[in-house]
């Protein structure tokens, strides 16, 4: 019988002795053979589009660590760049976009070319699936339209995304037509990686954090309901999960009515709260500090130990609270990978000792 891999059995409510453990950004610049491809590459965009590059750097964090999921190498920003919106990466500096700034520019929007464009990335999910042990699975993702409109807005990053809230209130049309063409865009993204190999879908909504209580509903929850529904509608069998960064009180609304499968917590999320305010049923992922990956051994081990108590009578995947740190120390994130495989007996023997 094919073994089914652990993370997909608890994302599908099976509690475990230990959790399945992934890391947000497991391949990255922590990694000296990632680095090492990356020069290779050159450019990080024509990483995410070469099948081969891609397929090799998402399996190394697997080989190195024996992770129990891979996450496809790509980015967020490739929907923005398959719709025909002109994408590129300034060295040291994140992600740059030629700003959409009228009801034209969202209509210019090429959404039949995205298929094409993003053909590579599809390719990359078949060959690591094809290479991915059968008890590890494969996670696909998407960012949430929201997070993905304020790169398009913004033309980058930005810290309080002001301009595309501007941008909602002064063109409400344009802004709602963005968002749809975006909720689209990500189902057909989402599926194509279905369809490739990927047995698990993430949709990172990593701004939902600069929405007011108003906005979060409608642009953080509704949208990634559709999309979820869709996804439920076309791949029952592929968990989906939210990851509603910075939403604070508004976690458990999410929870209720975005249809995700399992909720991705961020760091400030408070357990004991989460706990009282979540179903038990729900699957929760993530939550652990970044900067513990830059720590030692000790704090995070003590860190491991208080999330699986925490999350002791409930289906868990271990994870950070957000991307792991370009700086990490590879030795932390051994030490966070043992933790998250000991019984808890031990692991609470240990933290009590120290
Ligand atoms: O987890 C993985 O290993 C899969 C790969 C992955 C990347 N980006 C690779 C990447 C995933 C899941 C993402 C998602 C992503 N991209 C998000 C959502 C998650 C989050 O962090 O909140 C966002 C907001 C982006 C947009 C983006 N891409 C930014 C802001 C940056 C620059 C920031 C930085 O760390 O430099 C990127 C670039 C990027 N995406 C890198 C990687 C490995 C670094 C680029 C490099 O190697 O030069």
């Amino acid at each position: 019988m094919p073994s089914v891999p652990k993370i997909l059995r608890t994302l599908r409510g099976v509690q475990s002795d230990t959790p399945p453990i992934w890391i947000m950004r497991q391949a990255g610049r922590y990694l000296p053979e990632y680095l090492a491809v990356r020069q290779q590459a050159g450019d990080f965009l024509t990483l995410c589009y070469t099948p081969d590059l891609a397929a090799e750097v998402t399996l190394q964090p697997i080989d190195r660590f024996d992770l129990d999921a891979a996450i496809i190498f790509s980015d967020i920003l490739v929907v923005s760049h398959g719709l025909g919106q002109k994408v590129w990466f300034e060295a040291g500096e994140g992600p740059r976009l030629e700003p959409l700034t009228s009801m034209e520019d969202i209509k210019s929007l090429d959404r039949p070319g995205m298929k094409d464009r993003l053909s590579p990335v599809y390719e990359a999910v078949s060959k690591v699936r094809a290479k991915l042990p059968e008890d590890k699975a494969l996670i696909g993702f998407c960012g949430a339209p929201w997070t993905v409109a304020t790169y398009m807005i913004e033309g980058g990053g930005s810290k309080d995304h002001v301009m595309t809230r501007a941008f909602a209130y002064r063109h409400p049309d344009a802004f709602s037509a963005l968002i749809d063409i975006l909720v689209d865009a990500s189902i057909e993204h989402l599926k194509l990686q279905i369809a490739a190999g990927a047995q698990i879908v993430q949709v990172f909504d990593s701004w939902a954090g600069s929405l007011t209580a108003e906005g979060f509903s409608r642009w953080c929850s509704e949208p990634i309901a559709r999309i979820a529904s869709a996804i439920r509608a076309h791949a029952p069998d592929v968990p989906v999960i939210g990851f509603p960064r910075g939403a604070g009180a508004h976690l458990p609304g999410f929870v209720s009515a975005s249809m995700v499968d399992a909720v991705a917590l961020d760091t400030s999320a408070d357990l004991d709260w989460v706990r009282s305010q979540l179903p038990a049923t729900v699957p929760m992922q993530g939550n652990l500090d970044p900067a513990l990956m830059l720590s030692d051994a000790d704090q995070v081990r003590d860190a491991v130990f208080k999330i699986r108590r925490a999350m002791r009578g409930r289906p868990h995947v271990l994870n950070l609270g957000h991307g792991i740190p370009k700086e990490a120390d590879i030795a932390m994130v051994e030490a966070l990978i043992s933790a998250a495989r000991m019984p808890l007996g031990d692991l609470m023997a240990l933290a009590h000792a120290s």
